[in-house]
């Protein structure tokens, strides 16, 4: 997280005072697909104070992550729903939130990248501004360009990328 959060900088920090008339101030900046207990949403709400949202396909993630926004006071920025990533569907109501974010961020196997990145290209068709951080797991170097990275160091982490578009 220590490495995440300096990368978001740039995106997230004026989030709230650029808000633009297409969105509203509930919109999520920030969504995590795979999202797990909640941990990245709770501690990216509270740093930036903006809106997230994470996806996760277990409603035992799901409960746990919203447990984890009460207790680290972040239930008025932070919505969990249970969803299957792979079955997000360009015009559906569920993919609204990703056509107005700033950032998805992904730390997934790649298996799920490679099923998810055709829904993420067309919501970057619509959603130019938007950004896809990736974590440990990437896409190829030419499935994509890349705006910004951490490099891999050899604790086990295996770097963050930023995606500006996906081919
Ligand atoms: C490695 S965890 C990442 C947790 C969190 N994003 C983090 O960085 O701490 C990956 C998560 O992806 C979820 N997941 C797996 N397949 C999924 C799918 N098809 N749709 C949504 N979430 C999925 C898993 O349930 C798991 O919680």
């Amino acid at each position: 997280m220590e490495r995440l959060i300096p990368l978001l900088e740039p995106y997230l920090s004026l989030s709230l005072s650029t808000t633009t008339t297409t969105t509203t101030t509930t919109d999520p900046q920030f969504v995590d697909i795979g999202s797990g207990d909640g941990r990245v949403c709770v501690t990216v709400s509270k740093h930036f104070t903006c809106h997230s949202l994470g996806i996760d396909v277990t409603d035992l993630c799901t409960n746990r992550a919203k447990q984890l926004s009460v207790e680290e006071k972040t239930s008025h920025l932070t919505t969990f729903l249970t969803l299957d990533a792979t079955a997000l569907k360009l015009d559906s109501d569920e993919c609204g939130p990703l056509k107005c974010a700033r950032i998805v961020y992904l730390f997934v196997f790649p298996s799920l990248l490679k099923e998810i990145k055709k829904i993420l290209k067309e919501v970057m068709s619509v959603n130019e501004g938007l950004r896809v951080v990736t974590q440990n797991y990437h896409f190829e170097d030419d499935e994509g360009e890349i705006e910004a990275e951490v490099e891999v160091e050899d604790d086990g982490f295996k770097g963050l990328k930023i995606w500006k578009r996906l081919y």
